[in-house]
Order: structure tokens, then C-alpha cells, then sequence
């Protein structure tokens, strides 16, 4: 299996249920996955760990993308895009997904699951794994970054 297909995945406490039915897609979707998860019978986590870890995983190339939920994604983008090269995107629809991967090559995906449904979440997910970056203008803007 290729790191391409390797998924890094994670979430905070407010993030679990949605962590462990996107573990389940993933499969069904034919990536495989490193859950930087929380250990069994922790009740909080606090949501910057967790990103530092999905982060660490895309920056040494053991993953190709990343998930990470919390409760409005939003610090998990947040923490996640002070990782050098790591690109983090808090998607709440398809058209974000899809546009945050063809424009912006991003390589983390990030959830809230106190915003969103199961089943958009899990449509995010998919739209966001099969979109390719289309380089040429976008590639430009994003060497501009470091
Ligand atoms: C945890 O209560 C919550 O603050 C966290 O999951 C997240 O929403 C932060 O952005």
C-alpha cells in the first residue's frame, strides 16, 4: 500500500463519533489509516496534541492526507496549519472540499461534528479524497507561502 493511499486521522473529544465512522469509510473508500487517536478510556484530549500528531505524520511522509475533527474544526485548522508544508482546510460543504483541493492542494481535512451531519460529513470526506490539485496558477500561489 502506498503512503498515498495512508490516511493520518484524529480527533478531540467533541470530535470521536465522527472520528470513528470516518475510520469505517476510509476502509470502504480503499485507503488505510494511522489513528493518532486518543488512548482507550481517555474522557478529553485537548485538540492542539492531536493536530501536532496528524501534522507530524503528513511533515515525515508517513501519511499523504490527514483528518482531524473537534468541535467546529475550527482549532484543529488552526493548530494544524503551524506545522510547516501542512495545509489545513475546515470544510463545511462539498464545494469547499472540492475547491480547497484543486485551488489550495490541501493535504488536511478538518471537521466539526457539533456543526455538521453524519452523512455531509462523511460526503466532505469523500469529495475532498478524490479531488486533485490543479497545480499550474494555484502551484505559484502556494510556493509563496514559507
Ligand atoms: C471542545 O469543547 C471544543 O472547543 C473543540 O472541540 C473545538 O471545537 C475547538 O475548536
Amino acid at each position: 500500500m502506498s503512503v498515498e493511499n495512508m490516511v493520518a486521522i484524529g480527533s478531540d473529544h467533541a470530535g470521536l463519533d465522527f472520528k470513528l465512522i470516518i475510520r469505517d469509510q476510509l476502509i470502504r473508500l480503499g485507503f488505510q489509516f494511522i489513528d493518532a487517536g486518543v488512548p482507550e478510556g481517555t474522557e478529553r484530549i485537548d485538540y492542539p496534541i492531536v493536530a501536532a500528531e496528524v501534522s507530524q505524520l503528513i511533515q515525515n511522509g508517513s501519511a499523504h492526507y490527514g483528518v482531524l475533527v473537534c468541535g467546529t474544526g475550527i482549532g484543529m485548522s488552526m493548530a494544524a496549519n503551524r506545522f510547516r508544508n501542512v495545509r489545513a482546510a475546515n470544510c463545511s460543504n462539498e464545494a469547499m472540499a472540492r475547491l480547497a483541493r484543486a485551488h489550495n492542494d490541501a493535504n488536511i481535512l478538518t471537521l466539526g461534528q457539533r456543526l455538521l451531519g453524519p452523512d455531509l460529513a462523511l460526503s466532505i470526506l469523500e469529495v475532498f479524497l478524490s479531488t486533485p490539485f490543479e497545480g499550474g496558477r494555484h502551484q505559484g500561489r502556494l510556493s509563496l507561502f514559507n
